[in-house]
């Protein structure tokens, strides 16, 4: 089987970095590049972020890392420091980059890959879309071509993380968001109806990593135990949600997700409502799909990779 190629674009928070770490470990993908986008932590947070976890996952294949947009399109950056840590990986302190990444380039490489592999492409969007929405605007016909855009992102009939209806990608830049989810792309969106089927628990975690080495098991206990604090305040449970690990799972494995074809928006008027996705019409054959269901049989077993 010839791996699929993949670029991930990620603003490299807890949830990501597993994500990650699932990519690294499938076989069945080839991870060409990595870009990142600013969100969870800072742009310069996110690119050092994802150089660590790429050296944590150990694997002879280093991806290019390349730095993206470091604000949304027009609304000034949020990021979520009491969710992932004041630098996005916990209470994990990467080493300094050796060299720096390519800075500023990240729709560029994201266009030139889609433009390379046509529908052989698949993007997994981890974080705020505004990487991707600008590839749009460089290149709308290549992007087109793309195989599958995962976007983890949106809420629909569960309410938001960031504010009362707001998923915290979509929030973070909703023009972007917008722009992606109506611009005919072949699109699967991952919102958090879905990604909230899935919690791993403090328990499951200790179990999960309960033999790997000493250091191995407590580079995850230092990326999760403050993600895990979180959710106890906001769900009443020590666990995490694992959003974007699920994203990645759909993208490595097709159908993990069950899907519906559905047009939808998200608001852009920087109110209550910003970020909110709808359902919408849109013109024929422009609609995205919009994940549904998780298998979970499915998902258990590729999960598993994840902690090594
Ligand atoms: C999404 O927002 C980020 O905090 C997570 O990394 C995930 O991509 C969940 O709303
Ligand atoms: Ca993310």
């Amino acid at each position: 089987m010839t791996p699929r190629p993949v670029v991930i674009d990620t603003d490299a928070g807890v949830d990501d970095a597993l994500a990650i770490l699932l990519a690294l470990r499938s076989p069945e993908i080839s991870v060409e590049a990595v870009t990142t986008v600013a969100g969870n932590a800072e742009v310069h947070q996110c690119t050092r972020n994802v150089y660590a976890v790429i050296e944590r996952a150990g694997s002879s294949v280093r991806p290019p890392v390349v730095q993206g947009s470091a604000a949304p399109l027009r609304l000034p950056l949020i990021t979520a420091p009491e969710v992932h840590g004041a630098g996005g990986l916990g209470s994990l302190v990467p080493r300094l980059m050796k060299r720096p990444a390519r800075t500023g380039t990240a729709a560029f490489t994201i266009a030139a890959l889609a433009r390379r592999f046509g529908n052989r492409l698949t993007v997994v969007a981890l974080g705020p879309l505004t990487n991707i929405a600008r590839a749009v605007q460089k290149d709308v016909r290549a992007m087109r071509s793309v195989g599958r855009i995962v976007s983890m992102g949106g809420a629909f009939r569960v309410p938001g993380n960031t504010g009362p209806v707001a998923e915290f990608n979509y929030f973070v830049d909703p023009h972007a968001a917008d722009i992606v989810v109506t611009s005919g792309l072949r699109l699967t969106v991952v919102p958090l109806d879905v990604t909230q089927q899935v919690m791993l628990t403090w328990d499951n975690l200790c179990t999960s990593v309960a033999k790997l080495p000493a250091r191995r098991r407590t580079w995850f206990h230092r990326l999760l135990d403050g993600y895990m604090e979180y959710h106890a305040l906001t769900e009443g449970r020590r666990s995490a949600y694992l959003h974007d690990p699920v994203a990645m799972a759909e993208a490595i494995r097709p159908g993990v997700l069950s899907k519906v074809r559905t047009g939808i928006r998200v608001e852009t008027w920087n109110g209550p409502a910003r970020g909110m996705t709808v359902f919408a019409t849109l013109p024929a054959g422009k609609s995205p799909f919009v994940a549904t269901g998780v298998d979970h049989g499915n998902w258990k077993i590729l999960s598993r990779r994840i902690w090594r």
